[in-house]
């Protein structure tokens, strides 16, 4: 199935504008947002504000980083796919500015109580290791890394979607109340997995054909 009747053509210029606008945007927000929380214009609890934006825009982030694959295949539009490891990456950005909120803000730098957090709540457990895969995702996500690895890379990359769930159970466990929002989420989140499961599926049954012939 192809949305468009010829591919979407986007020239170099077009590619670098797109970029540049995305650096902007995301850099933009995440610097807008701590500048507030540090002047006290984030509301009356700047910490409470300052977890939801930077844990919202890292599940957004992750959830569009997600998407541009479809989007290249089915638009069809392959120059997509050239946004999609700086998107990854800020994906990695903003969940380290939400770990560093918690540590330095909610727990004032007392590791013993970090560590005790980690362990003791289980939806802060989840989170961290959420964080950690992303952390393997992020290291090897430059093309020379990538060329080492051989085949290895796209399994270690196929974690994104463990990280997706695990991000989603996060945010759900840390809710005491109001499970709408993270219902939306898992709602959108597993659509959008749906559309690889096709993919999935296709290269499953084009690789038996092959091994048939
Ligand atoms: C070291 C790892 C992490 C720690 C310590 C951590 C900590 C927290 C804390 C303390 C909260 C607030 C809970 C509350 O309101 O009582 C929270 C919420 C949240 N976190 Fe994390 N988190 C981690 C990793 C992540 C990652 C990797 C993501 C996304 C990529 C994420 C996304 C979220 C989201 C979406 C929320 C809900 C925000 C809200 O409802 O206001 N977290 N996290």
């Amino acid at each position: 199935m192809k949305l468009l009747r010829k591919p979407l053509r986007i020239s170099l210029l077009q590619l670098r504008l797109l970029k540049t606008l995305l650096h902007g945007v995301i850099l933009a927000f995440l610097l807008i947002t701590f500048n507030a929380a540090v002047n006290d214009n984030l509301g009356a609890d700047p910490v409470k504000a300052l977890l939801h934006f930077t844990g919202i825009g890292a599940l957004n982030l992750l959830l569009i980083t997600l998407l541009v694959s479809p989007a290249a295949r089915y638009l069809p539009a392959p120059p997509l796919m050239r946004v999609r490891r700086m998107l990854g990456i800020y994906v990695f950005v903003y969940a380290m500015a939400h770990l560093l909120t918690y540590i330095a803000f909610e727990l004032q730098f007392d590791w013993s109580l970090v560590i005790g957090e980690i362990i003791k709540r289980p939806y802060i457990t989840v989170g961290m290791v959420a964080l950690l895969l992303l952390t393997a995702l992020t290291v090897t996500s430059p093309n020379k890394v990538r060329a080492a690895m051989g085949k290895r890379w796209q399994t270690l990359h196929n974690s994104i979607y463990l990280i997706t769930f695990l991000v989603l159970l996060h945010f759900t466990w840390s809710r005491k109340t109001g499970l709408q929002e993270p219902l939306i989420y898992w709602t959108i989140s597993l659509g959008i997995i749906s559309t690889r499961i096709f993919v999935f599926t296709t290269m499953i049954k084009n690789s038996l054909a092959k091994r048939r012939h």
